[in-house]
């Protein structure tokens, strides 16, 4: 990691794709390896609240993942696509400040490669980025859960943030933006079950 108030890269695989850290100066998109992105991590003061918790994504080291049951019926990605924000040094300790309050809710700082998109450049160098992962050590991951039973708690949830639908609907419109192979199994099978329960919620409305 580079020392405090030189600057830093922040990779960002949840809402900061689509809701970006204050003072950045290059954005790219990319991506990182060793990790599987889950819906797996409550949230009490984004898209829940502490009596009803939403649920947001986290990161699972694939060494641990591997001693998991994941009920999700396909594989897991092997890549995990997001985007990397260089924050420049006058902004360093603002922006690691705003972080610290933003995601105080059980992520903790951990540093990994990231590979920037290959199109349009070939073969870019790998950048050292900073990532906010919410271990399985903390209190608000749930672990595995079931995919309809997941969908149907993200579609009823709410938090000061907003509706946690929007959430999923947000992180698969900006993951499908991000290149042409950066969609995501996981995200994508819970915005298809959550227009499944949706459409059939309306049809019971009607009968
Ligand atoms: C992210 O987008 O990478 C992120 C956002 C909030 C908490 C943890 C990670």
């Amino acid at each position: 990691p580079s020392p405090p108030g030189t600057g830093f890269w922040l990779f960002g695989y949840g809402s900061l794709i689509w809701k970006p850290p204050p003072h950045y100066d290059a954005r790219l998109p990319g991506y990182i390896e060793g990790y599987v992105r889950r819906f797996w991590q409550a949230s009490e003061d984004h898209r829940g609240t502490p009596a009803a918790p939403g649920r947001v994504v986290t990161l699972i080291d694939r060494a641990h993942y591997a001693g998991l049951v994941d009920p999700h019926p396909e594989p897991a990605d092997s890549l995990v696509w997001g985007a990397a924000y260089h924050i420049p040094a006058e902004h360093d300790a603002f922006v690691r400040e705003y972080l610290d309050i933003r995601e105080v809710n059980g992520y903790t700082i951990q540093y990994t490669d990231f590979h920037p998109s290959p199109s349009p450049t070939p073969n870019p160098a790998p950048i050292r980025t900073l990532v906010y992962i919410g271990l399985p050590s903390n209190p608000q991951f749930v672990g595995p859960q079931e995919p309809d039973a997941l969908a149907r708690h993200i579609l009823r949830s709410m938090g000061p943030s907003g509706e946690n639908r929007e959430y999923l609907f947000e992180l698969y419109a900006a993951l499908e933006g991000l290149g042409p192979e950066s969609g995501d199994g996981h995200v994508k099978d819970l915005v298809r079950r959550a227009g499944m329960l949706e459409g059939r919620g309306r049809e019971e409305e009607q009968d």
